[in-house]
């Protein structure tokens, strides 16, 4: 049986769900995340930053960007999250202008050398995990990046099947 853990990073606060904004409880790959994880009977562990982005999504779309273009180094709280216990990550994210967030970033640059195998789950407002993939491989160039699973934020409610036969496809689950 293999040891698995769910890490995700996640957007408090707005989001454009459906067809109007909207303050949600939990972003939507949180939402996903707990999904799968429970599933997969998994651990769970949220990459939670020190100053959190804006609830506000026009603010966190601005600050969003500006992290990403400036590579800045957003701390990210503490952990004794020890990766090298762990067969294979299952890392989800929102996707960013084509790519994943800042704190993924920096989260992936302190972990790179323990993480062995990577299954990505990803939500996005409907573009394509873009270039999201090609910069997991680059931050982790170690890992073995399985196939990933892409679905849109606002419409989870629908995509039990497709989260099912992802974990089966990727043998996580019978
Ligand atoms: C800063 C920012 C940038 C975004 N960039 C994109 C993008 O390039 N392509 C896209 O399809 N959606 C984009 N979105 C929408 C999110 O990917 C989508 O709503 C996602 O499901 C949010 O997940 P979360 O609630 O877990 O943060 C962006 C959202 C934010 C806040």
């Amino acid at each position: 049986m293999k040891r698995l853990i769910v890490i995700y990073f996640s957007h408090q606060g707005e989001e454009y769900n459906k067809d109007h904004f909207e303050v949600l409880k939990e972003g939507f790959t949180a939402h996903l995340a707990k999904e799968i994880s429970s599933l997969l009977k998994s651990h769970i562990f949220e990459i939670k930053m020190v100053h959190p982005y804006p609830v506000s999504y026009k603010e966190c779309l601005a600050l969003g960007q500006e992290d990403l273009q400036k590579n800045s180094p957003v701390e990210l709280e503490k952990t004794k999250l020890d990766l090298k216990a762990f067969d294979g990550i299952i890392l989800g994210y929102p996707i960013w202008f084509g790519s994943f967030p800042q704190p993924v970033k920096v989260f992936l640059n302190e972990h790179k050398d323990e993480v062995k195998d990577i299954y990505p789950f990803i939500t996005s407002g409907g573009g394509t995990p873009a270039h999201s993939l090609d910069d997991l491989a680059s931050s982790c160039p170690k890992a073995q990046i399985h196939p990933a699973l892409s679905l849109v934020g606002s419409s989870l409610d629908k995509d039990d099947e497709q989260i099912k036969n992802w974990l089966t496809k990727n043998n996580l689950i019978n």
